[in-house]
């Protein structure tokens, strides 16, 4: 019997230069899907994520597609999804930095609340009956817990940054286009999730970086904030999987994303340190608190309160049994391994 010869699908991915469009493009092509991606302008290059995939000399791989466009103009969007006509659309695209959000609230709400709805609002205008779409909401929408419970699709929202409350808008605006309009709109509520990719002014990246120039002796310290905010770190390769299960699912809904890990900022740099043969002591309180190698004595963590957040969101750690149960997915990695693939990746650039 001869093959079926089956039509590839169609993916946009706003946010393709990013952490998670990357990867997302990575894991996508390999599904032998075609990819169309969109590119803000910028002065200087923000491809590197990408240029392995996308060789842009020779054009080489005929399934990616990049195009310019951005999440704060809605003729780029609606022009891109009326000749591409996807199957599905990843929503990736965001101004995704919570601390930066607290210096740039309108550009905030602007790219992050409101890209969302434009992109829905477009699929609405041209119809597009059958095209998918993936939210990227964030577990930053919960906010100010009291309880130490993990979080899950029912926990209700208390957000504690513009980023958040921005995200709490983008997530319901998708309830709302499926519920009013039928679109199929899913929320993936993905926890902290970080890899090699990762933005270096995030706080897993920045510890990782800091700490291996620190042993190369390329640095002296470590400037950072919050030590006690805990979190529930995943890898993002794990979780960009999700997100096209999220969109194979039968029917739109709503998911949470996580490891149920929980770890502090704190742990997570003796994790680090240990991992890197740095023997830190802890010594004083508050933001004089500071992480001494023990070896040489010398502080190599220091606290400055330009990294302290007006609004702090202190205990995250996800309950994805919906997910587990429902999409079969759980995550592959421990927060041991993303530990050491990002060891790995910092210092095979001082080679
Ligand atoms: P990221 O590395 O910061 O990537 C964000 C992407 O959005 C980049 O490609 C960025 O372009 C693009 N972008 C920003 N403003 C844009 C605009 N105005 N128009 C078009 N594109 C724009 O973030 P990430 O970690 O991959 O996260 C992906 C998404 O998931 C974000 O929406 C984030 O808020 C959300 N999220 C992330 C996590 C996490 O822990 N990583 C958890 C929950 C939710 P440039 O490269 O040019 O900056
Ligand atoms: N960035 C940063 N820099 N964070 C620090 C620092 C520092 O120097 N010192 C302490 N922290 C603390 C922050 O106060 C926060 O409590 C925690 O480390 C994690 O900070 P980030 O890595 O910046 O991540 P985030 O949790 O604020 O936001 C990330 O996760 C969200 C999902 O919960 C981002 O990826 C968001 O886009 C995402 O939605």
């Amino acid at each position: 019997m001869g093959k079926i010869n089956k039509r590839k699908k169609v993916a946009i991915i706003f946010g393709i230069t990013g952490q998670d469009g990357s990867y997302l493009a990575e894991f996508l092509l390999k599904k032998n899907y075609i990819i169309h991606g969109v590119k803000r302008r910028s002065s200087s290059a923000n491809t590197e994520r990408i240029d392995h995939i996308f060789d842009s000399i020779n054009f080489r791989n005929k399934n990616f597609f990049i195009h310019y466009g951005d999440i704060t103009d809605s003729s780029s969007i609606l022009s891109l999804l009326n000749k591409v006509k996807p199957d599905e659309i990843y929503n990736l695209a965001a101004q995704s930095h919570v601390k930066v959000s607290f210096d740039i609230p309108e550009y905030t709400a602007n790219s992050t609340a409101l890209g969302a709805l434009r992109i829905l609002e477009s699929i609405k205008i041209l119809n597009l009956k059958k095209t998918k779409y993936y939210q990227a909401s964030s577990s930053e929408m919960f906010g100010k817990q009291v309880s130490k419970k993990s979080q899950n699709e029912k926990t209700s929202f208390h957000p504690m940054s513009i980023y958040g409350v921005s995200k709490v808008f983008a997530y319901h605006t998708s309830v709302f286009y499926r519920e009013a309009y039928g679109i199929f709109a899913s929320n993936g509520i993905l926890f902290n999730h970080e890899s090699p990719r990762r933005g270096p002014t995030f706080v897993t990246k920045k510890i990782i970086q800091g700490l291996v120039r620190i042993k190369l002796k390329k640095q002296k310290f470590l400037s950072l904030g919050n030590l006690y905010a805990v979190r529930d770190w995943g890898h993002a390769q794990d979780y960009v999987e999700t997100m096209w299960k999220i969109l194979q699912y039968k029917k739109a809904d709503d998911w949470v994303i996580a490891t149920n890990v929980e770890m502090s900022v704190k742990k997570f740099i003796n994790k680090c340190a240990k991992k890197l043969n740095i023997n830190i002591i802890w010594k004083n309180k508050g933001l004089n608190e500071v992480g001494i190698n023990k070896d040489n004595n010398e502080v190599v963590i220091k606290l400055d309160k330009k990294y302290i957040r007006p609004g702090e969101v202190n205990y995250l750690r996800g309950d994805y049994s919906k997910a587990k149960k429902l999409l079969k997915w759980k995550p592959k990695y421990t927060v041991d391994y993303l530990i050491e693939d990002m060891i790995r990746y910092e210092k095979n650039l001082y080679k």
